[in-house]
C-alpha cells in the first residue's frame, strides 16, 4: 500500500514539475490556459493591489517624445516597441530604417527585473499580469501625444501566447481612430493572431493591416520582405515630380538619400532650378545635403541621382559616374523627357 501511495506521489511530483517548467513556447494554447488559471489562483489581493496603482500611477508622469534622426522627430510613421531581452528591438530597429521611421520605445516605469519575466516561475510579475486581462502595468515617460502620425508599427514580445500587459497600457492612452497600426512581434514560437485580435478588440483603430511575428535573431533581408509588401511601403515608394504642370510619377530608389529626400518633400514640397548639362542631364542644388552612398552608375533617361550629396540630377540621356540612386521617373521615354525639358534651364518641384 506504502509503495503504491509512494510511486503515486512521485508521479504526481513529476506532472507539476514539468507542468511548472514547460517553456511558454511550447505550451498549446489549452495548456496556457490551464497553467495561467493556476497562476491566476494564486494572486494575492495585495499584489492585485500593486496591479492597480501602477495603472493609476500612469496619469501625472512626466512625458516622453518619439525621436528621429539627430534625435528630433520627423516622419509620419512612428515604430512604437516594447522589447525586454531586445529581440523585438532588433526587428524595431530595422523597421525604424527601412521606414525611415520616428521610434519610440515603452519601458516599464518599474522595469521589469529577469526575476519579473522568470515564466517557470508562476506567480513571476509577467505571468501574473498576463493573468490578468485588467492590468495596465504604467509606462515611464509616456509619449505625450501621437498627433502626426499616420502609421505606427506597434512591436513586442509574445508572453503566454499575448501581447504584454503593457502593449494595452499604450494603445489604451491614445487615440488610434484614424491611424494605420501594423502590429509585429517576436516569440520562441507563437504566433501573433491572438495578441492582433486583443489589438482589434481593445481599441478603435483605423485600419490594422495583417501583422507578423519573426523568430529572434531575424535578418533585415527577412523584414524587409515583409515591409515591401504592406500596403504603407508600396505607397510610399512614389513621389510626383511636376514639370511646367505636367505631373509624372517617381519611384523611390533603395536608398538613405532617396528615404530622406522622400521624408523631407512630403512634408514640404521642393521646388529646384535645374539647369541645362552636357546634352543628357538638367542638375541643380537641393537646400539639404542627402546621406550620399555614391557608386560608379550608368545613369539613363528617367533616373534621379544625387551628385555630391546635395545636387539632383534628372537624365533624359545617359552618362556614367559616380551617383546615389534617387529615383526614376515612371513610364517615360528619353525623347519625351528631351522635349518636356527643353533646351533651357527647368524649374520642378518634388511633392
Ligand atoms: C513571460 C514570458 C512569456 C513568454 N511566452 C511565450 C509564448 O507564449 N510563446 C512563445 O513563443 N514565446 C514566449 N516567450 C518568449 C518570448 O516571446 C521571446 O523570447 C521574445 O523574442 C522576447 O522578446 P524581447 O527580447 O523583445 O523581450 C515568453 C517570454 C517571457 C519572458
Amino acid at each position: 500500500m506504502n509503495i503504491i501511495k509512494l510511486i503515486l506521489s512521485v508521479m504526481a511530483a513529476a506532472v507539476l514539475s514539468s507542468c511548472s517548467n514547460t517553456q511558454p513556447a511550447d505550451v498549446p494554447q489549452g495548456n496556457t490556459q490551464l497553467v495561467s488559471a493556476q497562476v491566476s489562483q494564486q494572486k494575492s489581493d495585495a499584489q492585485k493591489k500593486t496591479d492597480e496603482k501602477k495603472t493609476a500611477d500612469k496619469t501625472g508622469e512626466k512625458t516622453g517624445k518619439a525621436v528621429g534622426k539627430d534625435d528630433e522627430p520627423h516622419s509620419d510613421t512612428l515604430v512604437v516597441y516594447f522589447s525586454r531581452t531586445g529581440n523585438t528591438k532588433v526587428i524595431a530597429e530595422y523597421l525604424i530604417e527601412l521606414a525611415g521611421a520616428d521610434s519610440y520605445e515603452i519601458t516599464a516605469a518599474e522595469p521589469y527585473t529577469d526575476a519579473d519575466i522568470d515564466y517557470n516561475n508562476s506567480s513571476c510579475r509577467a505571468n501574473r499580469e498576463q493573468n490578468d486581462k485588467t492590468v495596465r502595468p504604467a509606462i515611464a515617460d509616456p509619449i505625450e501625444s501621437l498627433d502626426g502620425y499616420d502609421t505606427i508599427f506597434l512591436g513586442y514580445p509574445i508572453w503566454w501566447g499575448q501581447e504584454p500587459r503593457i502593449i494595452d497600457t499604450f494603445l489604451e492612452s491614445y487615440d488610434f481612430s484614424d491611424k494605420t497600426v501594423i502590429p509585429f512581434c517576436t516569440s520562441g514560437s507563437s504566433g501573433i493572431s491572438v495578441s492582433e485580435k486583443n489589438i482589434a478588440k481593445l481599441v478603435k483603430i483605423g485600419e490594422q493591416p495583417e501583422g507578423r511575428r519573426f523568430a529572434a535573431g531575424t535578418d533585415k533581408k527577412k523584414v524587409k520582405e515583409w515591409y515591401d509588401m504592406l500596403p504603407a511601403a508600396k505607397a510610399s515608394d512614389k513621389l510626383t515630380l511636376t514639370v511646367n504642370d505636367t505631373k509624372l510619377t517617381v519611384t523611390l530608389a533603395d536608398t538613405k538619400a532617396a528615404k530622406e529626400l522622400a521624408e523631407k518633400v512630403r512634408k514640404e514640397p521642393v521646388t529646384v532650378k535645374l539647369g541645362e548639362y552636357g546634352g543628357f542631364e538638367k542638375v541643380g542644388k537641393l537646400p539639404w545635403k542627402l546621406s550620399a552612398d555614391d557608386e560608379s552608375v550608368t545613369a539613363k533617361a528617367g533616373d534621379i541621382m544625387l551628385y555630391q550629396g546635395s545636387q539632383m540630377t534628372i537624365f533624359y540621356g545617359s552618362n556614367t559616374w559616380s551617383y546615389t540612386r534617387l529615383g526614376k521617373v515612371d513610364d517615360v521615354s528619353s525623347d519625351e523627357l528631351a522635349e518636356l525639358f527643353g533646351k533651357k534651364d527647368i524649374t520642378v518641384t518634388l511633392s
